[in-house]
């Protein structure tokens, strides 16, 4: 038997040659990091959940006419792709101050925002990420102005039906991060979704606890990551609450009073 090559291994997943030409396959791991790789864990069963949540949005998104990368998944942790040429630009979108905005302006976690911001960070872990303006971007030649405005559009678009999509299931959209591609024809390209779309780069707050549903329960050690990526997954309609496994409960109520410091219900 024939091994296949491994492209790239990342943080969260792995790319392997796919099996015609232009396609890739990705697969997604249970690991897990945070402050660029230096919290490490892993997270049982993420790959799993995030194939599946990633491979539901993609579609869903296909559907409003956003173009992807996605073809179809193959199975428990892999999805067949499309090759493209990543964009070095991580492109994150908040409606609610959370996470390192927080940090940068002093602004309260939880504030509504007065209306969506788009940011765009380098994408370089030698340097941490680092935020950067759209002349960075031109002035470095990153990606054309015609890419961005691509990039902006699908975006804002792409932050509108996830909002309502979330909503739907009683979860805020709180913010989110998404990466783009070039596909060829040619000597021609054009920019479609990349990636994945999960609880790893979004922060998903259920509406009415305000309970975090995302990646920062491992970021801030909060506990209950698994049962966090589940719940999103279950009601998402992607799981069926006997899939959550024998012995174990979607209810996050330890780590919720544990959040709050009040005694957990009985
Ligand atoms: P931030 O508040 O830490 O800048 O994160 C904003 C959003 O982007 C949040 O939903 C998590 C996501 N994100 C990633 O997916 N990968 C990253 O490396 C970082 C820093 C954030």
């Amino acid at each position: 038997m024939s091994r296949r090559s491994k492209l790239y291994e990342g943080k969260a997943k792995v790319l392997y040659e796919g099996p015609e030409p232009g396609t890739l396959i990705q697969y997604f791991k249970d690991d897990a990091t945070a402050f660029n790789a230096e919290k490490k864990g892993t997270i049982n069963g993420k790959g799993v959940i995030n194939n599946r949540i990633s491979e539901h949005v993609f579609t869903r998104l296909s559907h409003i006419g956003i173009p992807t990368h996605f073809i179809r998944r193959l199975n428990m942790r892999e999805q067949l792709i499309r090759q493209v040429e990543i964009i070095p630009i991580e492109v994150v979108l908040r409606n609610v101050a959370a996470g390192s905005i927080c940090k940068r302006l002093g602004l309260e976690e939880g504030e509504p925002l007065p209306h969506t911001l788009i940011e765009y960070y380098y994408k370089d872990d030698a340097l941490g990420d680092p935020l950067i303006a759209e002349e960075h971007i031109a002035c470095f030649n990153w990606a054309s102005p015609e890419e961005m405005h691509d990039i902006s559009s699908m975006a804002i678009r792409i932050n509108d039906f996830l909002c309502g999509m979330f909503a739907a299931i009683d979860i805020r959209l709180v913010d989110f991060k998404l990466e783009f591609g070039r596909l060829f024809d040619g000597d021609f390209s054009r920019v479609i979704l990349a990636d994945e779309i999960s609880p790893d780069g979004c922060r998903l707050w259920d509406m009415v606890s305000g309970e975090k549903l995302d990646k920062d329960r491992f970021r801030r050690d909060l506990g209950g990551e698994e049962e966090a990526y589940r719940e999103v997954a279950r009601r998402l309609g992607l799981l069926q609450a006997e899939d959550s496994g024998p012995g174990e409960v979607l209810d996050l109520s330890s780590h919720r009073s544990r959040l709050r410091g009040t005694p957990p219900k009985k």
